[in-house]
C-alpha cells in the first residue's frame, strides 16, 4: 500500500477520534481486521493515522484488542512513528488524576497474548532493553511540559492482564517494587512495534491511584471512564501538539531495530 501516515495515534479508552475532515479507510492483514476502521488526516502538515484501540464503543477488552493487526495495518499504511495515549492508575501516592506519565520502562504481568510477528520461520529477537522511542519520548515531555502538563518524565509502567483492577496486594506488591503507573493495554503494542522499527512513545494520563496506594473500595471502570472523559478533549489536544513536534528524520535506535537480522 501506498504511504499513506508518517505518524500513528492508538487512542485508548474513551479517545475514539482525532481528526477532522479525515477519510476512513477498512484495512486488513494477515493477522485479521484491526481494531476498527482507521482515519487518515493531516495535523501541522505532517500525515497522521488514527486508530482507536478498543473500538469505537469500546467493543474490545483490553486482553482480546487485536494488537498484532492494529501495529499491523498502521505500518502497512506508512506509519513509523506512534503515540500511544493511555489511562493508567497510579501507584505512587504523588502522582494523582491529571498527572501525565511518559514512561521509559515496562514491565509485562499480562499472560496469553501473542507478543511477535516472528513465530514462524526462524528466531528474531529485537532489542527492547529501551522499549520506548527516546526522541519521542523527548518531544512528548517538551510539548506536554510547555503546554502546562504536570509531566513526569520516565517511569515503569506494569501492564496487567486484566480485564479485572488488581488486588490490594498485588498493587501494593508493584508499588514495592518501584514502578510507577498500572495499565491494561501498554504490551505487546510496544514490542509489536518495535519489531517492525516503529517508533513507539506511550502517554500515560493517570485517572485514579491503584488499589495499594489509596484506602477505600479500589478502582471502578465508572471512576476510571468518566475521569478520562472528562480529560479527553485536553489529552487530544495535547496529542495532536505532540504529533505535529515529532522528528521528520528519524535517527533514534529503533528505526535501526531490526538492522543485522535475518528476518524470516
Ligand atoms: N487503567 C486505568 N486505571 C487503571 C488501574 N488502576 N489499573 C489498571 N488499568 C488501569
Amino acid at each position: 500500500m501506498a504511504e499513506l501516515a508518517e505518524i500513528g495515534v492508538i487512542g485508548g479508552s474513551g479517545f475514539y477520534s482525532l481528526l477532522e475532515d479525515a477519510e476512513e479507510v477498512a484495512v486488513d492483514t494477515p493477522y485479521g481486521p484491526p481494531s476498527d476502521r482507521i482515519t487518515l488526516g493531516r495535523i501541522g502538515g505532517r500525515s497522521v493515522a488514527f486508530l482507536p484501540r478498543h473500538g469505537r464503543g469500546h467493543v474490545h477488552p483490553p486482553h482480546r484488542i487485536p494488537y498484532r493487526a492494529n501495529i499491523w495495518a498502521l505500518h502497512s499504511l506508512g506509519v513509523r512513528q506512534v503515540l500511544a495515549p493511555n489511562a493508567v492508575g497510579s501507584l505512587r501516592t504523588e502522582y494523582g488524576p491529571g498527572t501525565l506519565v511518559i514512561p521509559d520502562q515496562l514491565v509485562d504481568r499480562t499472560s496469553g497474548r501473542i507478543q511477535t510477528f516472528y513465530d514462524t520461520g526462524g528466531a528474531v529477537h529485537v532489542p527492547f532493553a529501551d522499549p520506548y522511542c527516546p526522541h519521542g519520548r523527548a518531544t512528548a515531555v517538551r510539548v506536554a511540559r510547555e503546554a502546562g502538563w504536570e509531566t513526569v518524565d520516565g517511569g515503569t509502567m506494569v501492564v496487567i492482564e486484566g480485564p479485572r483492577f488488581s488486588t490490594r496486594a498485588e498493587s501494593q506488591w508493584y508499588a514495592s517494587a518501584g514502578w510507577t503507573v498500572i495499565g491494561m493495554t501498554g504490551h505487546p503494542e510496544a514490542v509489536l512495534a518495535r519489531e517492525l522499527a516503529i517508533c513507539y512513545t506511550s502517554i500515560c494520563l493517570v485517572t485514579d491511584r491503584d488499589a495499594g496506594i489509596e484506602a477505600g473500595q479500589g478502582v471502578t471502570q465508572q471512576e476510571v471512564l468518566a475521569f478520562f472523559r472528562a480529560h479527553a478533549g485536553r489529552l487530544r489536544a495535547l496529542t495532536k501538539e505532540i504529533a505535529a513536534a515529532l522528528p521528520a528524520e528519524r535517527t533514534c535506535p529503533c528505526a535501526t531495530a531490526l538492522d543485522g537480522m535475518k528476518l524470516p
